[in-house]
């Protein structure tokens, strides 16, 4: 069984504009030591589906499944414990580190709240900044006298306290700068050889998260349309979506620059309050044929432990004529 099942969970947000379905029944799996990256583009739904898993929003509908237990409907110290097995860290550390508490207190949050001894905090503490690769003397000082990148260790550090079996890890290097990213994805890889802690890595670039994911899951307004290794749908994706952004991706080698679709992105994401009826990416598509106007494709398995969202997916209709997206 699967450390983590997630079962056609859905999220709807309230407006005042009307109803958001943020989470559209999305389904997937995390195992145990293994890495899933979830891409799309903003607005897609990534954190909300990270929230939900967490429970940190409510859900409208569906299961999640974590270490046999449901948690969907655990009430709040059931849930507290659940939790220990499950953290999550953010794309903005500073916002989630409390500028008034020192390092120890941070990190030793988490901690403190399972009821340790204030002598095995400061245990842990010492041994948790010397995981992330900082000094002991970090325990005394504050948020604002650290980098980006040593706030996302810390923020690291704290997830790891109660040794989880998953991290949930929101865009954690999408702010900090180029030079610096590296170094955070070799330390949250360097941590999953030496804990076997899981990740559902969230980016909105592909090219982030392709090589350190085993498998990666594709959303687009709120639902999944493909799903499989990270290295098939790397090198030849299924879906018209899944090779657009490819094709945004920076690649090293010109000769993969994929320029046939590169332009296919520029077209607006739809409202999420208002989706296309049929397949929602049919309005950017530049494959989409009447069918697609009308009827949702159902993700289906395509082969191999990939699954694709599309009628007329690229493995199986490889030479699919264009189409002008604008019509
Ligand atoms: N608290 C909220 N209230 C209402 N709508 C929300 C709320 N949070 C998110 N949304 C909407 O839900 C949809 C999904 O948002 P979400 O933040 O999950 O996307 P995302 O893929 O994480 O985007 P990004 O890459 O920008 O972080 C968007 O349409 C967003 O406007
Ligand atoms: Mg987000």
């Amino acid at each position: 069984m699967s450390l983590l099942s997630v079962l056609s969970l859905c999220v709807q947000y309230q407006t005042t504009q009307g109803t958001v379905r943020a989470v559209d029944d999305v389904s997937f799996e995390l195992n145990a030591g293994e890495t899933v990256g979830l891409v799309g583009e903003s607005g897609c739904g990534k954190s909300t589906l990270g929230k939900a898993v967490m429970r940190l929003v409510p859900t409208c509908d569906g299961l999640v499944i974590l270490d046999g237990q449901d948690i969907s409907h655990m009430q709040s110290r059931a849930l507290k414990d659940a939790r220990k097995t499950m953290q999550m860290i953010f794309q903005d550390p500073y916002g989630s580190l409390n500028p008034r508490h020192n390092v120890g207190t941070i990190v030793g949050q988490p901690l403190s709240v399972a009821g340790w001894s204030r002598r095995d905090i400061r245990d842990r503490v010492t041994e948790l900044l010397e995981k992330v690769g900082l000094p002991k003397e970090a325990v005394k000082r504050y948020p604002h006298e650290f980098s980006g990148g040593q706030r996302q260790r810390l923020g690291i550090a704290r997830a790891l306290a109660l040794s989880p079996k998953v991290i949930i890890c929101d865009e954690p290097v999408s702010a900090l700068d180029v030079s610096v990213r590296a170094q955070v994805i070799n330390l949250l890889e360097d941590l999953q050889q030496s804990t076997g802690v899981a990740y559902l890595f969230i980016s909105h670039d592909l090219s982030v998260v392709e090589h350190i994911s085993d498998r990666l899951i594709v959303m687009y307004l709120g639902r999944v349309v493909e799903s499989g290794r990270s290295e098939d749908v790397w090198r030849q994706p299924a879906h018209p979506y899944t090779q657009a952004l490819l094709a945004a991706a920076p690649v090293a080698d010109p000769r993969l620059a994929r320029r046939r679709v590169k332009s296919i992105l520029q077209g607006e994401l739809p409202s999420p309050l208002n989706p296309p009826p049929g397949c929602s990416f049919n309005t950017r598509c530049p494959y989409a044929q009447e069918r697609c106007r009308q009827e949702r494709p159902m993700l289906r398995p395509v082969n191999d432990g990939r699954k694709v969202a599309c009628h007329y997916d690229l493995l199986e209709h490889p030479a699919l004529p264009l189409v002008d997206a604008a019509q």
